[in-house]
């Protein structure tokens, strides 16, 4: 079923959403970047019948996200940043790291954990098979915000 494979599917795209492109086109390239409103820098992404959108330069020092391998960590769905390996939920936006609870058990245990919401996700809608992003309005700041800036955009050309 067609709507099944979006986060959300309606009948009109939603007020102050932008257009992304054909979703079959999407899923066939895996990921595309688009410039949103002229103003920020968004990879939308097909993983498992499941569209995302995030910001695409990483939160901790600017890579490009579109270049990144997708892994499962905990059952969670993560981009993993070429530049440092760093994994992010495609979901939530939210950074994992790996912590030892218990440094003096023999064999040593890791597991992982969140740090948090670090990088902003924002909502995609399908609407007859376009798609749309509405870009997320919260008004905390989120760590990746910083990549957002003419700064950036210009000196990784990486689109
Ligand atoms: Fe992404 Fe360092 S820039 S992990």
């Amino acid at each position: 079923e067609e709507a099944a494979l979006s986060s959300s599917s309606s009948s009109s795209p939603p007020l102050g959403s932008h257009y992304i492109g054909r979703k079959e086109d999407i899923v066939r390239l895996g990921r595309v970047t688009r410039l949103v409103d002229g103003s920020r820098d968004v990879l939308v992404l097909h993983h498992r019948g499941q569209l995302y959108a995030m910001d695409m330069r990483c939160y901790h020092a600017g890579g490009g996200l579109q270049n990144g391998d997708i892994e499962e960590f905990n059952g969670r769905s993560c981009i993993v940043c070429p530049w440092h390996k760093y994994k992010i939920t495609l979901a939530e936006g939210e950074g994992l790291y790996q912590a030892v609870p218990n440094p003096t058990a023999r064999p040593l245990r890791t597991e992982w954990r969140s740090k948090g919401v670090k990088q902003r996700v924002h909502q995609v809608t399908e609407v007859r098979g376009d798609v749309y992003v509405t870009l997320d309005s919260r008004a905390e700041e989120v760590e990746s915000d910083r990549y957002q800036t003419d700064k950036y955009r210009t000196t990784f050309c990486n689109n």
